[in-house]
């Protein structure tokens, strides 16, 4: 031991009036007299789940979404997202690509609304022309895939575009400090990764969209495929709810809240 070693005492053994030394002071720096509040429990809303969207949604709107708000689900499909919803607690304005209105251009006033609901196609598969030969019909039929409502650009882009169009008129519809939903899938395009959960934060953070939080749903049964000669990336059989705040000023990532 050094001679500096020697004469400096340790916090962990030196001890004060008020106790050992090392907890004397942190006391002080996190507030002695704070008092713990709440209740222990196992009842929290998990960010991971063995499940269908239909599970998870009313979880996503119970932390995110208070009762009343009015909720535009722009992407509203056969409603799956609302079964175990109880619709009379919220305001819902429910539209599609399918009743005449696009994602991209709602008819609805400026920071108008307290919530946008988005769940577009998100798979490159559904926007290429083979998709509706190759036995995928039922599935371009289920996203409403005629055209009319992909993005600009080929496979994976045409997708991301669609979203970042979409996530640029919710800003505008958007009060501020209203939620953004997003559901989106990261998926493998032309032997190509595209974790497309990113690329939508990171757009939508230039956009002035907070990150608020994450939900990923993993599917409750095995993805089956054919004609697989050699596996190159994890099959994948999760997804995600974004949860993006519509932020007060361009200011850097800050959130609005603090876990209680
Ligand atoms: C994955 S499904 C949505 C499922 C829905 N969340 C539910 O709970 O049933 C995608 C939906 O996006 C719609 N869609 C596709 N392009 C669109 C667009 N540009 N604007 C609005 N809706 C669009 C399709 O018609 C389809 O109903």
């Amino acid at each position: 031991m050094s001679a500096l070693t020697e004469t400096i005492p340790s916090p962990e053994t030196s001890t004060t009036a008020d106790g050992p030394l090392i907890s004397v002071v942190s006391n002080r720096l996190l507030g002695a007299r704070r008092k713990q509040g709440g209740l222990p429990t196992t009842g929290l809303v998990l960010s991971a789940r063995v499940s269908g969207n239909a599970d998870v949604f009313p979880d996503v709107l119970k932390l995110h979404v208070p009762e009343g708000s009015t909720i535009a689900d722009v992407t509203h499909g056969k409603g799956v997202f609302w079964r175990k919803v109880d619709k009379a607690k919220y305001n819902l304005l429910a539209t599609d690509i399918k009743d005449g209105v696009d994602c991209r251009k709602l008819p609805y006033a400026d920071a108008s609304v307290d919530s946008v609901v988005l769940d577009p196609p998100y798979m490159e598969g559904a926007v290429r022309g083979t998709a509706y030969d190759s036995g995928h019909k039922a599935f371009a039929r289920y996203y409403g895939l005629n055209g009319a409502g992909c993005g600009s650009g080929k496979y994976h882009a045409a997708i991301l575009s669609l979203y970042l169009d979409a996530a640029k008129e919710a800003y505008r519809v958007l009060r501020v400090n209203g939620t953004l939903i997003v559901k989106c899938q990261d998926e493998v395009s032309a032997n190509k990764q595209w974790l497309t959960h990113v690329e939508i934060v990171n757009a939508c953070a230039e956009m002035g969209y907070y990150a608020k939080d994450l939900f990923v749903v993993v599917r409750t049964n095995r993805p089956v495929s054919s004609r697989i000669l050699k596996q190159v990336h994890a099959r994948k059989n999760h997804s995600y709810f974004l949860v993006l705040v519509k932020r007060k000023t361009s200011a850097p990532n800050a959130d609005v809240s603090r876990e209680a």
